[in-house]
């Protein structure tokens, strides 16, 4: 792993693999992540993500598996051969899909870092009772952290407004990735629960999931490149 990357993973959320590619290369693997999410790889399949693995990226796969524990274990390995560097699933599969999809990996040298998803970061509290689930977002997200840790995964998918009472109930062990980050909270877009990077790094995320700021941006490297200096002078 490279570590001297900062702590950003781009949202690659472009339709062409073309585009995603172009947009990557013009970033480069010296400054940042890519993720790579279901639309795109919908639309290109695995032979984008080689093919950005080739390049040197460091690809965070997001396809937040949810299924029964056979089907996702395969899934995760299948991921894994690509030779990407994160995964993802939904903590909602239940304890025995997490521990399934972590076992289906283990055999990979190196093996790519298994991340679940929380709650998404597009849902607030009404979306929440709306789905039948009580107690507040916190709770919901927090008893998702423990099932995640207990079953031995790399860490969570959560809002930055989350990282806190994760870090008080769990301590550093979970690897935290949040997406929501907005560097103008007043652009929200979809996003419900957002966070600028300086506070969501602040807090103790590891890793800042950043899309539409940066491939939005008229100047996507610019925009790279501010957010990055203000982490370095936060
Ligand atoms: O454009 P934006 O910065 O909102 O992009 C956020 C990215 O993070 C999207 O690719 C989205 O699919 C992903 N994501 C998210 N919320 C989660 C998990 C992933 O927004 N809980």
């Amino acid at each position: 792993m490279n570590n001297t990357l900062s702590p950003i993973i781009i949202a690659l959320d472009f339709s062409k693999p073309q585009q995603a590619l172009e947009f990557a290369q013009q970033l480069g693997t010296h400054r940042c992540r890519v993720k790579v999410g279901k639309e795109l790889f919908t639309r290109s399949g695995a032979n984008l993500v080689e093919t950005l693995v080739e390049q040197g990226f460091e690809v965070f796969l997001d396809l937040k598996f949810h299924d029964i524990p056979n089907t996702v274990a395969h899934a995760c390995a299948a991921a894994a051969e690509l030779g990407v560097w994160m995964i993802d699933v939904h903590a909602f599969g239940g304890r025995d899909m997490l521990l399934a999809a972590r076992e289906a990996i283990e055999k990979f040298s190196p093996r790519p870092l298994l991340i679940a998803v929380s709650i998404l970061t597009s849902l607030n509290e009404n979306d929440l009772f709306a789905l039948g689930l009580h107690g507040t977002l916190q709770d919901n997200v927090l008893r998702l952290a423990r099932l995640t840790h207990a079953s031995g995964l790399d860490g969570l998918v959560c809002s930055p407004h989350e990282i806190a009472p994760i870090r008080a109930a769990l301590g550093q062990e979970l690897q935290l990735v949040t997406p929501g980050i907005r560097p103008n909270l007043s652009v929200q877009d979809d996003q419900k629960r957002t966070m600028t990077p300086t506070q969501a790094v602040a807090l103790g995320a590891n890793y800042l999931v950043i899309g539409r700021p940066i491939t939005q941006a008229a100047d996507p490297l610019q925009a790279l490149i501010d957010i990055e200096a203000s982490l370095i002078s936060a």
